[in-house]
């Protein structure tokens, strides 16, 4: 009888958490860990992302009702590329949320690096309208790389400079993560947390599955460019210029004793965490992984070319 009893009052308290979190008068759930401690996780709110996803339809909308066009006709290109974005500089009268119209261009077009002749569309936006870097801070990875596979993979979730607010996020529970709220948050993970976050999914790292696990499509060698290009981008403020958009600030330090893509195959804390979740990852045999961004000449440089070819000292 006082089982049934214990069990009723658990019942009872349960669904007056679940009403009280739905109603809102219960704080956010710490359920995100940094530096050994819970802490809120970092996400955008849920009017910022409803007004990211509304932008976006927007685009698509008067795309396809012929309104306004997109840069090159992929809808809504400009709002996932922030190539057709409003900076401080523009007004309605020189161009407004990336609509070509008459001229043909939008604002970021005559700024930034004009493509090259036959260059392939995809390239142009992650060669010409994107930051680029020369150096990294983690040896052996080029954030160069990473922006191209976060650009095919991230970018609908986490959003095109990384702040959490993709056009996909509001339907997305827990949100994205904000992945440049460095100081607060991101800095205080280790590369291998995030490695293995990005390879395994949220589940890998005690987080949510709606971070889906990227290891069926990229090679560990594309995650350490990806995390490479995350530390670069760890204190990323929406820009307010092309000349802001195009050089990006990072507080991010390279923790002492922290793996990188040089050193990580010597790593037993590697391999333990990896040991698991490489059975799960069915795509990961010899020769299967291609990736479905891979562009020929653009993504998926050899490693060893990446590791010559960026600074390795800090
Ligand atoms: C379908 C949406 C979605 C896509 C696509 C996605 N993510 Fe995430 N990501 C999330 C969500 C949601 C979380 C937060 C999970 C949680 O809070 O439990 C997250 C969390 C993360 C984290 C963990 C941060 C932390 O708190 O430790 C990293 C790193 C990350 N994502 C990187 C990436 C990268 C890199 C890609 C592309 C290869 C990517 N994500 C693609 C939804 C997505």
């Amino acid at each position: 009888m006082r089982k049934l009893q214990k069990r009723y009052l658990q019942a009872m308290l349960a669904s007056l958490v679940v009403m009280l979190a739905s109603s809102g008068l219960v704080a956010a759930e710490k359920r995100c860990a940094a530096e050994g401690k819970k802490v809120e996780c970092p996400v955008q709110s849920d009017k910022a992302l409803q007004a990211a996803q509304d932008a976006y339809d927007q685009e698509a909308n008067d795309m396809a009702s012929g309104k306004a066009g997109s840069t090159y006709g992929i809808a809504p290109f400009d709002y996932l590329t922030g190539v057709g974005k409003r900076t401080e500089s523009t007004d309605a009268n020189t161009g407004d949320s990336g609509y070509a119209g008459a001229t043909g261009r939008t604002e970021l077009w005559d700024r930034v690096g004009k493509p090259k002749e036959g260059e392939a569309v995809y390239n142009q936006w992650t060669n010409n309208w994107s930051p680029s870097f020369d150096h990294t801070l983690v040896p052996g990875a080029d954030p160069n790389e990473g922006k191209q596979w976060y650009y095919v993979y991230c970018i609908t979730c986490h959003g095109w400079t990384l702040q959490g607010n993709g056009p996909s996020a509001v339907d997305i529970d827990p949100r994205p993560r904000i992945l440049t709220a460095g100081d607060k948050y991101m800095n205080k993970k280790t590369n291998l947390e995030l490695f293995t976050a990005i390879k395994g999914g949220g589940e890998a790292v005690n987080l949510s599955s709606s971070m889906p696990a990227w290891g069926n499509f990229l090679l560990d060698q594309d995650i350490w460019n990806i995390v490479a290009w995350i530390r670069a981008m760890s204190d990323v403020n929406p820009p307010k210029s092309v000349e802001e958009y195009l050089n990006p600030q990072s507080s991010y330090k390279v923790v002492k004793g922290d793996i990188n893509a040089l050193n990580y195959k010597d790593s037993d804390d590697f391999i333990d965490a990896q040991e698991m979740m490489e059975i799960d990852l069915g795509g990961r045999g010899e020769g299967a992984l291609v990736g479905g961004g891979y562009v020929e000449g653009g993504l998926r440089k050899k490693p060893e070319d990446v590791a010559d070819k960026v600074g390795q000292k800090y």
